[in-house]
Formats: C-alpha cells, sequence, structure tokens
C-alpha cells in the first residue's frame, strides 16, 4: 500500500503561490474498541466507530512557497508549538510521502467546537482535520480535480491512511456514519493500513442514532492513549481480548446490518468494560472511571431494564459516559438525562451529539 501513495506524491516545484485551505472533521466514538497496536500505527484488532457531529475539529492551513520546510501552529487563536508538535513530528516522518512541504512555510490554525476541558480527546478529530488540508494543498499543486469528501473514492482511503499515521483512530474520523479499521475474514476489503466506510453496511436506524456525552469530569487523562497501548504489550489477557475483540467485530457487523438493537446493545457495552478492565489489570495499572462513572452506568442499565428503552452507554479511555439511542427514543431519553442523569455530571454538563456527515471543507 504504502508504494501507491510514494509513487503519487506530488515531487515536482511548489508554484509560487500562497494559498489557503480549510477542512472540519468529527471525533468519532468507538463502539468495538482499538486498544494495543503493532509495527508502525497498526492495530492488534480492528474497530468499529460512529463518526460523531457537533465535536469537531475546524482546521485552516495557509500555505507559501519558501526556502524551507517551516511550520507554526495556532490553537484557537493563540500560538501553541506544545499543541502542534504532533503535527510537526508527522509531517517530519512522513517527508517522503510530502517531499513539497520542505518548499513550504505552512501556518496552522485550529480549533475545536468541544471545550478543551471536556475530557473528549481531541486527537481523532484535529489529525483527520489536519491530513485533509494537506491533501488538498497538494491536489492544488498536482492540478487535480478531486473531491476529498462526499464522494468516497480512493482519495478518502489516502486520508483515512495518513490520518492513522498521525493518530490511529483518526482513521475512522473521514468517513460518513460509520467505519471500521483494521483487517477482519467478515468484511471484504477490510484493511490494518485505512479505514473503510460501513455507511451502506448499516440499518437506517444507526444513522438516527445520538451519542449524549455525560460529562463526569473534564480533566486531562491519566494515561496518554500512546502509553495504554504501548501497556497491551505486557498484559497477560491481550490474546484473549484480541481474539475476543475479533469474535465481537464479526458479530457486531451482523447486528449493524439487520438492526439488532440488542445484540448492538450487549456487545457495545461489554467493549466499554472490557477496555476499562485492561487498563485496570495493566502493570502498571489504571482506574479511569469514577465514582459517577458508575452511578451513570447503573442508572442507563436500571432505565434500559424498565422501560425497555434501547439505551446504552460506553466510554473512551476516561470517566465520560457516551449515551447511545436512536432519534426515535430521543425525546424519552433527554428527559430521561434531564431528570435523573445531569445530577452526576460535572457541573451538569453534557453534550448533545449525534452521528454525522464526516469531513467538511470549510472553504470549498
Ligand atoms: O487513536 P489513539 O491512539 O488515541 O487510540 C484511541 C483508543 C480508544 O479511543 C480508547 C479506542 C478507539 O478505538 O478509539
Amino acid at each position: 500500500m504504502e508504494n501507491i501513495w510514494l509513487n503519487e506524491a506530488y515531487k515536482g516545484e511548489v508554484p509560487d503561490f500562497h494559498g489557503r485551505v480549510g477542512w472540519a472533521c468529527p471525533s468519532n466514538i468507538a463502539l468495538v474498541k482499538y486498544w494495543g497496536k503493532k509495527g508502525k500505527q497498526l492495530p492488534q484488532n480492528p474497530s468499529i466507530s460512529f463518526t460523531l457531529s457537533e465535536c469537531r475539529s475546524e482546521t485552516f492551513v495557509t500555505f507559501e512557497k519558501a526556502d524551507r520546510f517551516g511550520f507554526s501552529f495556532f490553537f484557537e487563536g493563540k500560538e501553541n508549538p506544545a499543541f502542534g508538535a504532533k503535527i510537526e513530528r508527522f509531517l517530519l516522518e512522513n517527508q517522503a510521502f510530502f517531499p513539497f512541504i520542505n518548499q513550504l512555510n505552512l501556518k496552522v490554525e485550529s480549533r475545536n467546537t468541544f471545550p478543551h476541558s471536556s475530557g473528549i480527546a481531541s486527537s481523532a478529530s484535529s489529525m483527520s482535520a489536519f491530513v485533509m488540508c494537506l491533501l488538498d494543498i497538494e491536489y492544488q499543486f498536482a492540478g487535480i480535480e478531486h473531491q476529498l469528501a462526499g464522494n468516497f473514492g480512493v482519495n478518502a482511503q489516502k486520508a483515512s491512511y495518513f490520518s492513522r499515521l498521525a493518530s490511529g483512530s483518526a482513521a475512522r474520523s473521514v468517513f460518513p456514519a460509520m467505519a471500521l479499521w483494521g483487517k477482519t475474514e467478515a468484511y471484504k476489503g477490510s484493511s490494518d493500513e485505512y479505514a473503510v466506510s460501513l455507511e451502506n453496511d448499516i440499518h437506517p436506524v444507526f444513522k438516527t442514532y445520538h451519542d449524549s456525552i455525560l460529562i463526569v469530569s473534564g480533566e486531562t487523562k491519566s494515561v496518554s492513549s500512546r502509553a495504554g497501548h504501548a501497556l497491551m504489550e505486557g498484559n497477560p489477557y491481550a490474546p484473549a481480548r484480541y481474539a475476543q475483540a475479533n469474535e465481537n467485530i464479526k458479530n457486531l457487523l451482523s447486528a449493524l446490518k439487520s438492526g439488532d438493537l440488542d445484540t448492538f446493545i450487549n456487545i457495545t457495552e461489554s467493549e466499554a468494560l472490557q477496555l476499562h478492565a485492561l487498563m485496570m489489570c495493566s502493570n502498571p495499572s489504571f482506574i479511569l472511571m469514577k465514582p459517577n462513572t458508575l452511578n451513570l452506568i447503573n442508572e442507563i442499565r436500571r432505565f434500559r431494564e424498565e422501560t425497555k428503552t434501547p439505551v446504552c452507554f460506553t466510554l473512551d479511555a476516561g470517566p465520560n459516559v457516551h449515551l447511545l439511542y436512536p432519534d426515535n427514543e430521543a425525546k424519552k431519553v433527554e428527559k430521561f438525562i434531564k431528570n435523573e442523569l445531569v445530577t452526576f455530571c460535572n457541573q451538569g454538563r453534557w453534550i448533545a451529539d449525534h452521528v454525522g456527515d464526516g469531513p467538511k471543507n470549510l472553504l470549498p
């Protein structure tokens, strides 16, 4: 796969003009989790996610011809080299794919639509938004007529490939509705190198899903995902986990197709708890759930039991609870959130998000 993109890389002289591109990319929430990597940012097991909508990064890149590579990064209007370091490292490590950066001065300006203190990981949305900008610039130089988003062909695959190199889960943020990243026999065309769209393989109910993010704590994570993935290497449960994830992928793909909400709920909750169980039994171990995480989980399960409403939860690598439900239950569930769940949220905060359309060109 690498050779295709190496061959395609724009290797010519950078034209003497400056320009500006801008892309918005959403965050995503995994249902079957990616936890553990191998090689160069390859997943130990396949993962599936919902693409979100309201939680997104909006990134603009101003570029001009220069004698050498120049880079500056502004976050929410202020220069922030620390936040830009991951992008700069990604560019320098992947120069062979983007040789034209050595003739460019890049000014990156990024903002997130979700608050920095909401505990929501921004690397998937910010890295994929940057990659969309980079490919946009490359295609302008190469004079390629393109549509990076909307009509998902080889360009989305390329965007996913480079987003993955920038931050694993970012591979899934360049597709609308749902994406699968990682090779599985259960899905033809799946790959460890890039994600694929599941948009046309899911029952329509899943395109209506809400993700109400219940903020238990806005603190930054006590374990970075880089360190968390690395801890899987010595985890005695790792082989069983990878086998189980593969099984869950197979069963979830079939439930997504048929609209089997019971199986969806079962797998989604089990995956969330497994992710946290893996952290609890790694060495050193981490407990990322807070008392209110458990209070919310118990309330959600009680509500499901009592009202037979098909709601379920998932968790990312942190204490916040993602409440998932189809649109036809939204009225009832929002009442439940306001009446019973907000008391467990930090300052009563929650974010109303839903399944979305993927990347958007901000300067078409
Ligand atoms: O993309 P990373 O390296 O930040 O890892 C993300 C891992 C989880 O968010 C915990 C799970 C996932 O599949 O998104």
